[in-house]
């Protein structure tokens, strides 16, 4: 198969999950590759029960067209269900979907839509899924929209938050939250040095005197995500104007993605959520922020997207990734990189 001489893992236990699922990349990296392609026609050809995690940020139902193009509020839940139903089927018995979804106004009016919960009632109801969490990202640089109502007439606020969803196929997918805690505050290292006495909080917890010697690595994260999270990997940078995914498409001249999420959102469900050279796909997977952190994480990825120059674009963030560049798949005879065709009429490369 084309690529696998320069790249990706050959052997029994661990073959390249291009390999894996019989599918034609664009580009391939040690751990993983992009596939060009409507993503439903990608995953209906994928066997049940295959991979470890899903995460995605899909075209959100914003009432003004996005240059990738956005279902209306209205049809919105209809035309992702049938992903959903894909993902859930393809997903292991301990898998999870975690997805990110930004909220919408009415159009006209200072309201907000309730597409979103609908949406989560109906990926709970209709398609099955198991709701195992709800978190937050926290995302100060929104900008304040909808104009009319939050800088001209000043009746709201500012939204900071998107919702990102943490489905799974059972209620208990594989998760631990000892992969992802966070360094202990000033007071709790101080606690925990002098120990303190017995005492009950106004909310009613007993704090016992063992409570500050126990020492668990880390506390626990809650379930709000934003830039403040430590990271590591921070050297792929954050979304800011100068990350390097960024200052590579500037220099060459390439458009960039214009609503990539920031590097702690799949670092945080892939570490939390998957051990190493487990099986993670993005559908939606634009910049390819998620294959890169895959990639830095060790684990086996797929990144699927139809739209060719963002995942052209994305090699740019295998630079920053020690050993493991993108090296692109030949393209067909007529020249044109391959499209990944329907369940049907998937022909592995010559
Ligand atoms: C919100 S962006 C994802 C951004 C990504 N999380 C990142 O960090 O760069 C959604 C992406 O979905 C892609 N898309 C829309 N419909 C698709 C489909 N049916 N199949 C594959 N990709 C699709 C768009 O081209 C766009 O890049």
């Amino acid at each position: 198969m084309a690529g696998q001489q320069q790249l990706g893992f050959t052997t029994p236990q661990h073959p390249h999950p291009l390999d894996v699922f019989g599918l034609d990349g664009l580009y391939r990296t040690t751990w993983g590759g992009t596939v060009l392609g409507d993503s439903l026609e990608v995953l209906q050809s994928l066997p049940d029960d295959s991979v470890d995690l899903v995460i995605t940020s899909p075209p959100y139902a914003l009432h003004f067209k996005k240059e990738y193009g956005n279902a209306d509020q209205g049809e919105y839940i209809d035309w992702l269900l049938p992903f959903a139903r894909e993902i859930r089927r393809i997903l292991s018995d301990t898998g999870s979907f975690v997805l990110n979804i930004g909220g919408a106004w009415t159009p006209g009016k200072p309201t907000r839509s309730i597409y979103t919960y609908k949406l989560l009632v109906a990926l709970v109801e209709d398609v099955g899924l198991e709701l195992a969490q709800e978190f937050f990202w926290y995302n100060p640089a929104k900008m304040p929209v909808p104009a009319e109502w939050v800088t001209v007439r000043r009746i709201r606020v500012k939204d900071s938050v998107e919702f990102v969803w943490w489905f799974s196929k059972t209620p208990f997918p594989k998760a631990s939250n000892r992969n992802v805690l966070r360094p202990y505050s000033k007071d709790m290292i101080r606690l925990n040095k002098k120990g303190i006495r017995a005492t009950k909080r106004p909310a009613g917890h007993v704090i016992n005197e063992g409570f500050a010697k126990i020492n668990n690595g880390g506390s626990i994260p809650p379930n709000v995500l934003d830039e403040h999270v430590p990271t590591d990997l921070l050297k792929f940078g954050n979304n800011a104007a100068n990350d390097p995914y960024t200052k590579r498409c500037k220099q060459a001249g390439i458009k960039i993605h214009p609503a990539r999420f920031p590097v702690i959102l799949p670092e945080f469900f892939i570490k939390m959520l998957t051990d190493p050279e487990d099986v993670v796909i993005d559908p939606f997977t634009g910049s390819n922020t998620t294959g890169m952190v895959a990639e830095a994480l060790e684990r086996r990825w797929i990144g699927i997207d139809l739209d060719e120059s963002y995942l052209e674009a994305s090699k740019f963030r295998f630079d920053s990734v020690e050993a493991s560049p993108a090296v692109p798949i030949p393209s067909t005879s007529n020249g044109k990189p391959k499209r990944q065709q329907s369940k049907n009429s998937i022909v592995k490369q010559a």
